[in-house]
């Protein structure tokens, strides 16, 4: 992987500064209650996948890149417990998403399990699925006993799909109702001792953060790429908020060497 430096742009005095670790070093509060936060590379017109592609994950190559790929798992990295969605498993099922849940990368050497197991964490950290349906599958990988893997659902758990995910030493935790509410999600995780959440699920899952007053933290690649298309997702999805969702830039990066040297932003927002 290419190794130029970013330029940080803001807070100011601007400096260089190495990819490989930008968020590995990035401060995190050192509180009891869920930190959370979130990660998305979008284009200038706010798109960060499309809806029904026929291949992929949705996600538009045009605006994916190894570098912005590295920080997504150093995030991951610092995390106790990754959110994700049904969705997101089914379409892995499908042979047709992301690998979001590795710490390895093959183009990556540097290994974050180390850097990790170096800091007394465990080598991955666990995984949390946000689903309604329960029709998906679970990877083999997951079911290895390496890393705690539950569900969190709204649905009774005395059916068959809850069933069939038990027998596979996934635990099902269900919240009744409709849909899984953010404040239930989030004292879920605050019950089982989690302090640093990474949300990788979609625009859906965002929302129901956003409802529960999280993210506290929102990573944002900006992509230069202007892509169009009436069908894609952006960053959150649902009815208008309002009032609206406030976040403070906390700090800005250029990546002038990726993206055919056409660049990319690297921003990070705080929740004010
Ligand atoms: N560019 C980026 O950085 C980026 C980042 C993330 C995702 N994406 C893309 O965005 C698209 C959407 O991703 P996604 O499907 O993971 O997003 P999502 O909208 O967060 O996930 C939707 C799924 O979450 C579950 N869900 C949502 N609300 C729920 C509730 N109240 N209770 C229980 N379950 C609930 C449901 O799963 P069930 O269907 O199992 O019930 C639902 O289908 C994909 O194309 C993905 O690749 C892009």
């Amino acid at each position: 992987m290419n190794t130029a430096p970013l330029t940080r742009l803001f807070p100011t005095p601007s400096e260089l500064r190495p990819l490989h670790g930008l968020y590995l070093d990035d401060e995190f509060p050192k509180s009891q209650a869920p930190f959370l936060y979130g990660n998305y590379v979008t284009s200038l017109d706010g798109r960060i996948a499309f809806k029904g592609s026929d291949e992929g994950d949705g996600v538009p190559e045009d605006i994916t890149n190894p570098r912005d790929w590295r920080l997504f798992r150093e995030l991951a990295a610092r995390s106790d417990v990754m959110l994700v969605s049904g969705s997101y498993l089914r379409r892995r099922g499908a042979g047709s998403a992301q690998e979001i849940l590795a710490l390895r990368h093959e183009d990556d050497p540097d290994s974050l399990e180390a850097w990790r197991e170096q800091r007394g964490y465990p080598p991955l950290p666990d995984i949390a699925i946000v689903s309604r349906e329960l029709d998906f599958p679970v990877p083999l990988e997951l079911s290895s006993g390496k890393r705690r893997v539950f569900v969190i659902t709204g649905r009774d758990g005395a059916g068959s799909d809850a069933a069939r995910l038990r027998e596979q030493d996934v635990e099902v935790v269900c919240t009744g109702g409709e849909g899984v509410r953010g404040d239930e999600l989030v004292s879920i995780l605050e019950r089982r001792g989690y302090h640093r959440v990474y949300n990788a699920a979609g625009p859906g899952v965002h929302r129901l953060l956003l409802g529960a007053g999280k993210p506290d933290r929102l990573y944002l690649t900006f992509a230069p790429r202007l892509l169009a298309g009436d069908e894609f997702y952006t960053v959150v999805s649902g009815s208008r908020l309002e009032p609206a969702s406030r976040f403070r830039l906390r700090h800005l990066y250029l990546d002038a060497d990726a993206l055919d040297g056409d660049g990319q932003l690297f921003a990070c927002y705080e929740r004010t």
